[in-house]
């Protein structure tokens, strides 16, 4: 790789252990709740009970009454947020206009909180508060038969679809995937204390500076006066991206009780209803073919659910934009707003169902022309981006392929569905694709670089390392730009102290924070030359890429599955799991694996278990737990394997690094349900997959 300065000490590309690693092993890593503050408060919401309406009487009395309790906050007294207040385009205000007005939206909506001297006092006074409500008839039937589905943007459109038929092989169907809810191993959980006239909040997000810009518009404070820490986050995947409800809460409480600090970490049961989900999807694809298996037509439409309160959108048509080329295509989204809380970001939101239909259809198109499924994407592999026209900056999806198909063994597969039982399972072998576009950042970062004598350096941003490997990587990144040691390198992360970042979302925060401190360590350089003085600095901002205009970007993998069946009990298994990836240069090996192992984990919890589902009756999950709302578990995780190609792609950014934290769970699902089907000849276009499909 010759874009990369000061590749001497060679510190990218290896794999040393997580510098954060002993810090939490020791329980040194303060989570943003467990932060030491003096004489905390803490909030227990109470949720509505009706998923539309209006409030009309709080009864606070029995609650008051409570030992400890401080404060009942209600519409009627909590104090009031400027919701009309200009906020970046990642926040809904509806949705954080916690306790603003009598209207319900959603059940489980935030309608009052008690702040309480302990949690149990809260807890306990929180169940006693009696709300009141005028219930109005509520909808929660998605459906892609609805005349009041809206199409949010106007449609992709090349050709005519439905010119390309005559073919010779047509794939017309409808996937589904469920709804899930994010559920990281830390849930969100907010620490907010004001006093004096400024704000700390001790926060569990993707992004400190986020957070500062959106509670600074809502609360009318200077942003100068609202201190946001995040240094230690148990896993985000998206929902710990934009603000929610609770975050909100914990500032009006914080507010309510000036001088005293607040404490509000969500129950399981709340991260079902009060942090986003994941709209489910209901997919109507058309693949037309010739004989060869060269795509005539492409046709994906996707109807997902927003929320009256404000509208999200899952991206789930926009993956089949870059796949495959054809002349004819169409993809658009169709979306109905139901009485639901608002979606949000889960980890690749829009890839990782998008996926799922078009890669089984390509599944079933393979069958169909009696082509190997992995020589069908061989054969419309396109030239160039088919959305936008433009060339690739790099595109090895079919080495993923190729290097996959190798490495899985895949030349010993059946040549027939249904064709090999072992010990009363059906086995069989899958694949599918994955992509995952390199994002632009969010917002700008910058950093800065201090020389602290003896050869140490400080670098520092304000960058939230979600546990993806943050403080690790850009450690890396900073030692082979300065040119030194991994360990004379220090660095500052997650405080809105520290010049501002980025936040950790759509796979950018180590190709955007780590091309930041690239450019400041140039800049050092420039200005300190290679014997600084012990306080010398500098800082820099994360550099445009002109190259971003000229080139189609994107990460490409290939996900390999092989899945038993059970032949009686059609109980489901995923004893291997293989995927190559194709994501430029990767920075730390160890890190990185985890990455992409974790999200073909997350993909393979989404094909065999989760699903939320939602009582239409009456408006919320009925598993909002995880007795019941299911996650792999080690049982489930078998023989996993996660390789990479060797990609130097200078255009993507100076670190040639393209964004892992999502391609991961891209396409794995597919490719299970697409092994589930190559060892039972039964296809199953729903996810997730179970065992009622096999019986
Ligand atoms: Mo990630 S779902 O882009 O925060």
């Amino acid at each position: 790789m010759t874009t990369t300065a000061g590749t001497g000490t060679a510190a990218v590309g290896t794999g040393p252990p997580r510098a954060d690693g002993p810090r939490k092993a020791a329980g040194a890593a303060a989570y943003a709740y467990e932060y030491p503050v003096a004489d905390p408060a803490y909030i227990a919401p109470v949720q509505a009970t009706v998923a539309r309406g209006r409030v009309l009487e709080v009864d606070a009395a029995a609650a008051e009454a409570v030992d400890g309790v401080l404060a009942v906050l209600s519409h009627a007294n909590a104090p009031r947020l400027d919701t009309g207040a200009e906020l970046s385009g990642l926040q809904h205000a509806a949705e954080l206009a916690v306790l603003q007005s009598d209207e319900v939206a959603y059940r489980g909506q935030v309608v009052a909180a008690v702040a309480a001297e302990t949690f149990e006092a809260a807890r306990q006074a929180a169940a006693l508060v009696t709300v009141s409500y005028e219930q109005l008839p509520h909808d929660l039937d998605l459906s892609d038969q609805r005349a009041d589905a809206f199409a949010p943007e106007e449609d992709h459109r090349q050709g005519d679809t439905a010119a390309a038929a005559p073919a010779d092989a047509v794939v017309e169907q409808t996937y589904t995937t469920a709804m899930q809810h994010n559920n990281p191993m830390e849930p969100h959980a907010t620490i907010a204390h004001y006093g004096g006239g400024a704000l700390t909040l001790y926060e569990s997000t993707q992004g400190a500076h986020e957070v500062r810009r959106t509670v600074a518009a809502l609360t009318g404070l200077d942003p100068e006066r609202v201190h946001v820490v995040a240094p230690y986050v148990g896993g985000g995947f998206g929902s710990k991206g934009p603000l929610h409800a609770p975050t909100a809460l914990a500032v009006l409480a914080a507010l309510s009780l000036p001088g005293r600090p607040v404490k509000l970490a969500l129950t399981r049961r709340q991260m079902f209803t009060l942090v986003g989900y994941r709209s489910p999807t209901i997919q109507r694809v058309r693949l037309s073919a010739g004989a060869d298996g060269r795509l005539s037509g492409v046709d994906v439409l996707a109807t997902v659910q927003t929320s009256r309160l404000a509208d999200f959108i899952e991206q789930a048509a926009l993956p089949a934009k870059s796949m495959y080329a054809a002349p004819h295509r169409r993809m658009g989204h169709r979306a109905v707003r139901l009485d639901a809380p608002v979606p949000t970001w889960m980890r690749a939101p829009g890839e990782c169902p998008g996926m799922f239909g078009p890669e089984v259809a390509m599944d079933e198109l393979a069958w169909q022309v009696g082509l190997d499924p992995v020589e069908l994407r061989l054969r419309n592999e396109p030239d160039r981006d088919p959305h936008t026209h433009k060339p690739f900056s790099s595109r090895n999806l079919a080495a993923c392929l190729r290097d996959g198909a190798r490495r899985f063994g895949w030349a010993h597969r059946a040549p027939e569905p249904a064709a090999r039982t072992e010990d009363g399972w059906r086995t069989g072998m899958g694949v599918a694709a994955s992509v995952y576009p390199v994002v632009p950042p969010p917002s700008g970062s910058r950093a800065r670089v201090r020389y602290e004598g003896e050869g140490r350096y400080r670098v520092c941003l304000g960058a939230a390392d979600i546990g993806t490997g943050a403080w690790t990587a850009l450690a890396q990144v900073a030692a082979d730009a300065l040119e030194v040691p991994l360990e004379d390198v220090r660095l500052d992360l997650g405080d809105t102290a520290l010049p501002e970042a980025s936040l950790a979302g759509g796979s950018t925060g180590l190709m955007s924070w780590g091309s930041t401190i690239h450019a400041a360590a140039g800049a050092f350089r420039a200005r300190h030359g290679t014997a600084p003085r012990p306080g010398d600095e500098a800082e820099a901002d994360l550099p445009d890429n002109p190259a971003r205009d000229d080139y189609a970007m994107y990460a490409y993998g290939a996900q390999f599955a092989e899945v038993r069946v059970h032949a009686e009990t059609g109980e489901v298994r995923v004893p291997r799991l293989l995927g190559v990836f194709a994501a430029g240069r990767i920075v730390n090996e160890r890190t990185a694996r985890s990455q992409f192992l974790g999200g073909m984990t997350m993909g393979l919890s989404m094909a065999l278990h989760e699903e939320s589902v939602v009582d239409p009756r009456f408006g919320h999950p009925v598993n909002g737990d995880f007795a019941e709302y299911h996650i792999a578990a080690n049982a489930d995780v078998q023989d996993i394997r996660a390789h990479w190609i060797d990609e130097d792609d200078p255009l993507v950014n100076p670190l040639g690094a393209k964004g892992i934290g999502e391609i991961g769970i891209v396409g794995t699902a597919a490719a299970v349900a697409n092994a589930a089907y190559h060892a039972t000849g039964v296809r199953v276009r729903r996810l997730p997959v179970r065992l009622d499909a096999f019986l």
